[in-house]
């Protein structure tokens, strides 16, 4: 067989897809596994999609249509108090690929990203694809799955390049504070580091209150902000996000996107031009309704002796295993087999997510109870 790059063989082998395909074919497993709202998109995007059907089969140009980047300034400023201008913004397919992005015009090979762990699963394969260094900073369950910034001092050196951050956090739901923004900014100035700020989660806040650090003082030029349609908006299949940061990086990301992708869909970028108008109350209803859940799901596991952290955001929450196991992989291959639940191991997310497991509540309440039940009797049988 022709070669395959090392590039893509030395990829870390995700086990969540395998769990995740094992529940959607067997149609009686319970699951707590989606990393997606399981809500549909508001009526409004909808109704918009059907409208542009007709008007959208053009390319549109490299780094986004100037009416959606006329709007995301706006929406900058009004929710996350960021000041900028269309030349910082560059609307990508989702997120992922504005991270992509930044990570190929911010690191040459083997300079460092300093990566909290446990943390969404698709940095680390991201940083390693460009051969970059990810420097793992552990994160801690007493620690409330803050970062700690007086502990980055100890892993920064002349390799390092950035600090990727994640407020609110997959997997833990940790919410940063502004103090711990504010600590972060300052090491990252003193240090002439950038800042990656995925943003995914900004507007699934529960009693807390999401602060951007792009907003903070002088951070303009130090601090890539990441947000995206899918979680706020259902719109995960439109596949568009984008990033907003320093003028000049944002013109490499550019030139680069049009080797990646060349342009974020044009019907997802008019869909996503007027979703940033629709009412709020479209968002307050999925919101709401996922904070229903997250106190359910939060009161059961620690109940049946799964010790969890109340999460502040997103739509996860991250629990101790260790009444039962040392292995995430085993307790929840062994949960998926015994009683059909499937949750994704903490190892997923990192070394440091050993001895946890993730349940995502966008899942319907019916379910969390059900697949709960059978977590406990789980839990009650192999406890030792
Ligand atoms: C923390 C985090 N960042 C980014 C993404 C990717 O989002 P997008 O759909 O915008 O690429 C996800 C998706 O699950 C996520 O959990």
């Amino acid at each position: 067989m022709p070669h395959i790059s090392e590039r893509y063989t030395d990829l870390p082998e995700a086990t969540i897809g395998k769990l995740l395909k094992l529940a959607a074919e067997d149609k009686t497993v319970l699951s707590l596994g989606p990393g997606e709202p399981d809500f549909s998109a508001p009526k409004p995007i909808v109704a918009l999609t059907k409208k542009f059907a007709d008007t959208c089969n053009h390319y549109s140009p490299t780094g986004g249509r100037t009416e959606l980047k006329e709007a995301l300034v706006k929406k900058l400023k009004k929710d996350n108090n960021i000041k900028t201008n269309p030349d910082n913004i560059i609307v990508t397919c989702g997120s992922q690929e504005a991270l992509l992005l930044a990570t190929a015009c911010v690191c040459d090979v083997s300079e460092q990203v300093l990566v909290p762990n446990p943390s969404f699963l698709g940095y680390l394969p991201t940083f390693e694809l460009f051969n970059a260094f990810p420097v793992p900073i552990q994160l801690k369950a007493n620690n409330n799955w803050d970062i700690n910034p007086s502990e980055l001092k100890y892993y920064i050196d002349k390799k390092t390049k950035a600090i990727m951050i994640n407020t609110p956090a997959n997997p833990t739901g940790n919410v940063l504070s502004k103090k711990i923004l504010e600590e972060l900014a300052d090491v990252a100035r003193d240090n002439n580091l950038y800042i990656f700020s995925d943003e995914a989660y900004e507007k699934l806040v529960y009693d807390k209150k999401h602060v951007s650090v792009g907003s903070l003082n002088g951070m303009e030029d130090y601090v890539v902000t990441f947000q995206t349609f899918s979680k706020t908006y259902a719109m995960c299949g439109y596949r568009v996000g984008y990033a907003v940061g320093p003028s000049l990086l944002i013109e490499a990301m550019r030139k680069s996107h049009i080797y990646t992708t060349l342009s974020a869909p044009t019907i997802s970028q008019m869909v996503a031009t007027k979703a940033l108008t629709i009412d709020n109350k479209y968002i307050e209803v999925m919101r709401k309704e996922y904070d229903k859940r997250r106190k359910y799901l939060v009161k059961r596991l620690n109940a049946i002796g799964l010790p969890t952290i109340t999460p502040n955001g997103a739509f996860y929450t991250f629990s101790d295993i260790s009444a039962v196991h040392d292995q995430s992989f085993k307790f929840a291959s062994d949960l998926l087999h015994e009683q059909k639940v499937a949750v994704v191991p903490g190892k997923e997310f990192g070394s440091y997510g050993e001895g946890y497991i993730r349940c995502s509540y966008a899942t319907d309440l019916g379910i969390i109870k059900k697949a709960m039940d059978k977590m406990e009797k789980f839990v009650k049988k192999h406890q030792r």
